[in-house]
């Protein structure tokens, strides 16, 4: 990477923790979500409680970017404010919050008291499997599959490995193999939703909560589908991950915007204002980009490769650049502007989102360790 560019991406990471740093000084133990008008919002609806390992998972990175004592100590505080949803069946989303959390720090230690932490969270999310059917059921309702769930499963392959536990494999592989089948189409699309029949366990058909339409292709739906698949390859040498992680990517390269920041839903008519119309969502381009850079090391193509990382590379220029970053932008609390959370619901559109702040930090700290 040019020495230009590796400037501009240490000035967006050290802008990304003075904001974090001044959000912890702000409203100790707060776990931001979204903001409105650029303020973290206190008492909005949460819709489903998912985000807080992104804000710690922020901390780690932190501390393995610059070794400094203090942000070690925030994230195991904040790491440690979240242990108790090992248990929690109430969400989805164990993955996002242990694994950005718990495994950096039993990753730091091998202390066995953190891996325990983190086989109990995935036996937690493994009981969401749905035998009639072969899914995880998704927070909504039980006979609902979201695409979202491609970023979580692989909690319980990590689980399964550690714990050498065949049942837990099983059950991770099964709701790999249904989502691959049901909610990811021909062209490397994908639905938010999918609903199976409860006494038959047939699937019956596509749904969205939070993309335009049933049939249109979510942004970050597309953007947890891509990464998840490359991570489930990455702990498992599954051949099909990688194939459908790859599928997923061809179809977001031919239909990236000239910034190569995706509009919230590739199918919104762009002739459209905002936030139906003309919106993009940079948390979908900062989950793209950090797993693109994986993706690029993955494939077996060295075109595909050469494209998944040139392309990484310049969502992250955009990312980091003035019309997303917020450092010029004063009094914003957030990093990243332009996000979207929950159009139809009107949450946190057009915002910072948590999840955003999180992967542009990711995709930024993986970019800086390339040569
Ligand atoms: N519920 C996960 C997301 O908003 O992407």
């Amino acid at each position: 990477m040019n020495a230009s560019r590796k400037t501009r991406y240490a000035a967006a990471l050290d802008f990304a923790q003075r904001q974090v740093a001044a959000t912890i000084d702000r409203t100790p133990d707060y776990f931001p979500i979204y903001t409105a008008a650029g303020k973290w919002f206190h008492q909005g609806e949460l819709w489903t409680d998912w985000t807080g390992g992104f804000f710690a998972g922020m901390m780690w990175k932190f501390f393995q970017r610059t070794g400094d004592a203090a942000w070690r100590e925030r994230a195991e505080h904040y790491s440690k404010l979240l242990e108790h949803r090992r248990h929690d069946r109430n969400v989805h989303d164990l993955g996002f919050i242990f694994l950005n959390t718990y495994r950096p720090w039993f990753d730091l230690t091998g202390r066995r008291e953190l891996l325990d932490v983190l086989i109990q969270a995935g036996r937690t999310l493994a009981m969401r499997f749905m035998e009639k059917g072969q899914y995880l059921r998704s927070f909504v309702a039980p006979e609902s599959l979201f695409i979202d769930i491609m970023m979580n499963v692989p909690l319980i392959f990590y689980a399964a490995h550690h714990a050498g536990d065949d049942h837990l494999r099983r059950i991770a592989t099964a709701h790999c193999r249904t989502t691959r089948k049901r909610l990811v189409r021909g062209d490397g699309s994908t639905a938010h939703e999918g609903i199976f029949d409860l006494t038959t366990g047939e699937f019956l058909r596509q749904t969205t909560h939070q993309g335009l339409r049933n049939d249109s292709s979510w942004a970050r739906g597309l953007a947890w589908s891509m990464y998840g698949f490359s991570q489930v390859y990455g702990l498992t040498g599954w051949d099909e991950a990688l194939a459908t992680a790859e599928l997923n990517a061809d179809f977001l390269l031919r239909r990236l915007p000239e910034d190569k920041v995706p509009w919230w839903d590739f199918d919104a008519d762009t002739s459209q204002p905002p936030p139906w119309g003309a919106q993009k969502d940079s948390s979908a381009g900062a989950i793209f980009a950090s797993g693109l850079l994986d993706l690029a090391r993955q494939t077996a193509s060295r075109e595909r490769a050469e494209e998944y990382h040139n392309t990484a590379l310049a969502m992250l220029d955009a990312l980091a650049g003035p019309e997303y970053l917020a450092d010029r932008t004063p009094g914003w609390e957030g990093i990243l502007k332009h996000g979207v959370y929950h159009t139809r619901k009107n949450l946190g559109v057009d915002e910072s989102v948590i999840w955003g702040e999180f992967f542009l930090v990711e995709g930024l700290c993986k970019a800086m360790e390339l040569t």
